[in-house]
C-alpha cells in the first residue's frame, strides 16, 4: 500500500475519532449531501456511495488483464490501483471482490450513451466498461484513459464495488481538473458531497499516470 496512502488512513482513524460515533457512517447508505461539514469532508473511512447516474450497463464481463479501453478509444493513459478491504478501518483485505468501473471517454461521452442490460446493445456500442476482481492481497489494477467532463460533471470514474457477504456499494471518484476544463469540484453537486479521499490524486509523472484509492466496504 502506497505511503501516502497510508497516512491517509492514519487521518481517517483520527479523524473518525474526532467526530463523534463515527459520522462518516450516517451518509453511508443514502445519497451524497449537498454539503459536507468540515469533520465529513476530511474522514476517509467507508467508502461513501454516490448516485449510479443514468449510464450504467448492467451485465459487462471481467476484464481479465484490466486493460478497459480494449478499444483503443482515443485518450490518456491511466492507471487505477488499489484494494477492497473489510471495514472502516484496519488491513484486512477482501479477496476476489469484483470492482466494477464505467466512465465517460475524453469526450465526455458514454459507450453507450445509454443504460439497460448490455444484451441489448451490439458489442461495437460498448465500451469503457467492465469490472476486475481483487487478487490474493485484496489488490485490483485498471488502466483506461481519462474520462472527459460533460454536461455538470467534473471527470469522474464510477464504480460498483461487490465482495462476498457485504452490500454491493455504488460509488463514484472524482478525477482533478486539467488545463482548460470549464468545471470545478465547487460547481459539481456530488463531487462536492464526496469526502476529500474520494477526488483522486494522480501522478503525472509516470507514464501511465496513475492514481491509488482503496475501497472499504
Ligand atoms: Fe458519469
Amino acid at each position: 500500500m502506497p505511503l501516502s496512502r497510508r497516512t491517509l488512513l492514519t487521518s481517517a482513524v483520527a479523524a473518525l475519532a474526532a467526530v463523534a460515533g463515527g459520522a462518516a457512517l450516517l451518509f453511508r447508505g443514502g445519497p451524497p449531501r449537498r454539503v459536507l461539514s468540515a469533520a465529513e469532508k476530511n474522514s476517509c473511512a467507508l467508502t461513501v456511495e454516490a448516485v449510479e447516474g443514468p449510464y450504467h450497463v448492467s451485465g459487462m464481463g471481467e476484464v481479465p488483464d484490466g486493460n478497459l479501453n480494449a478499444t483503443n478509444l482515443a485518450g490518456e493513459a491511466i492507471e487505477l490501483i488499489g484494494h477492497v478491504y473489510d471495514g472502516a478501518v484496519g488491513e484486512k483485505v477482501l479477496t476476489d471482490a469484483e470492482v466494477e468501473i464505467w466512465h465517460a471517454d475524453n469526450s465526455g461521452n458514454y459507450h453507450p450513451n445509454g443504460n439497460g442490460p448490455a444484451s441489448q446493445y451490439q458489442p461495437s456500442e460498448i465500451a469503457l466498461r467492465g469490472f476486475v476482481k481483487t487478487d490474493a492481497q485484496g489488490a485490483y489494477r485498471i488502466l483506461t484513459i481519462y474520462p472527459g467532463e460533460y454536461t455538470g460533471r467534473v471527470r469522474h470514474f464510477h464504480f460498483k464495488i461487490r465482495a462476498p457477504g457485504k452490500p454491493e456499494l455504488t460509488t463514484q471518484l472524482i478525477v482533478p481538473p486539467k488545463p482548460g476544463d470549464t468545471l470545478t469540484f465547487d460547481t459539481d453537486d456530488i463531487a462536492e458531497g464526496l469526502p476529500n479521499c474520494q477526488l483522486l490524486s494522480v501522478d503525472e509523472s509516470v507514464s501511465p499516470a496513475k492514481a491509488s484509492f482503496d475501497f472499504r466496504v
